[in-house]
């Protein structure tokens, strides 16, 4: 599976040379996904060509980022479709087959639910339309090629947004990755750096590390630090501390999951982070697409929260941590309560308290 394969001092040659490292692209034949479990050591492209390998790719944190993983899953809709041998109807049943079992590849992330259900209903109106089998393939691949560049779109209008909330010299943490890795291009929390760095503006980004599987310290120091951002990285026991310091202007994370009532699922540990943001008087924002609001979804109870393997604790850094048979609880997200949220910064621009009606309002 691995199309390109180097070691550590070659890394940053070889990102100059791609110029721009991309977590997913279509070449033509088959999806190629950076696998980003490898990162930051090496950096390996797998070629995808069958829904399976997209679900496998998703459920191991190959692919992940919420907007990620649903453009992913787009192209894996299209990959169960393309060698079928069959009238529309046929093919129509076989997309509504592919994204029944995509979306059984991770829980939190609305947007992969959107992005399928996206794919389930430009196939509809397909078959509506009486296109010809070939004409249905290429719409559908189509389709996946939007969802992706509108997904960068979306992330420098977030960016744009979200750098009218800081100023030059402004000393800003983030938890998890929300950047490039974690989306088409920009990312959403960490669009406003590039945008920033674009703009010659100074803005010191404090990176928690992000534990258990490190997101902050493999992805966040790793792409901001290749783009030139002033990045810091810290582990997550040390944010509070950082904050003391008067060193913190600003929180901004990226969400799994917004629910209308503007609660807000993340990164396991986003949560923490919020409450200490309150308690130092630090504006606590959240950049989340449309894509990833889920009116749906009445509060942050009913969001469903993924547990994941005791390893990823117990043994996460290549070697045991734990004692053999010890209680582990992992749950890979957590929710924020909408009064810690400052605002939640989208493509359609800036939205404060009161949620229920401020967020619905983005639909109208
Ligand atoms: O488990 P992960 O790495 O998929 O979790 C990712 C996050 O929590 C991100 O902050 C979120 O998906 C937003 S990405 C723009």
């Amino acid at each position: 599976m691995t199309t390109n394969n180097v070691k550590d001092e070659n890394v940053n040659d070889q990102i100059q040379e791609q110029v721009a490292l991309q977590s997913l692209r279509w070449n033509g034949q088959q999806l190629d996904l950076l696998d980003q479990r490898l990162l930051p050591e090496e950096i390996v492209y797998l070629p995808l060509e069958t829904p399976i390998e997209v679900w496998e790719a998703i459920r191991h944190l190959k692919v992940r980022g919420a907007p990620a993983i649903g453009i992913a899953a787009a192209y894996g809709v299209y990959l169960g479709i393309r060698g079928v041998d069959a009238v529309v109807d046929g093919l129509l049943a076989e997309v509504q087959k592919g994204a029944d079992y995509l979306a059984t590849s991770r829980p939190t992330a609305v947007n992969l639910f959107w992005a399928l259900d996206r794919m389930r209903a430009r196939a509809s109106v397909l078959a509506a339309e009486g296109v010809s089998p070939d004409a249905f393939k290429a719409a559908l691949l189509q389709e996946a090629q939007v969802i992706q560049a509108e997904d960068e779109d979306t992330n420098r209008r977030i960016g744009e947004h979200a750098l009218t909330l800081f100023e030059d010299g402004f000393g800003v943490l983030t938890h998890c990755n929300a950047g490039g890795l974690a989306t088409a291009k920009y990312g959403t929390a960490l669009a406003p750096f590039y945008l920033a760095k674009e703009q010659g503006l100074n803005i010191k980004v404090f990176a928690d590390e992000t534990r258990p599987v490190l997101q902050g310290a493999r992805l966040t120091a790793f792409e901001l630090q290749q783009a030139g951002v002033d990045v810091t990285l810290i582990c997550d026991n040390m944010a509070g501390a950082v904050m003391a310091k008067g060193w913190i202007q600003a929180v901004i994370v990226g969400t799994d999951r917004v629910a209308a009532n503007g609660d807000v699922a993340n990164k396991i540990g986003t949560y923490s982070v919020a409450v200490l943001a309150k308690a130092h008087g630090i504006p606590f924002y959240v950049a989340s697409p449309l894509s990833t609001i889920d009116l749906n979804t009445p509060t942050g109870g009913d969001i469903p929260i993924e547990e994941r393997h005791e390893d990823e604790i117990t043994q996460g850094f290549g070697k045991r941590t734990a004692p053999v048979g010890v209680k582990v609880f992992n749950p890979a997200f957590d929710v924020t309560p909408n009064e810690y949220v400052t605002a939640i910064i989208t493509e359609k621009g800036i939205v404060q308290a009161p949620y229920g009606e401020n967020l619905r309002k983005l639909f109208e």
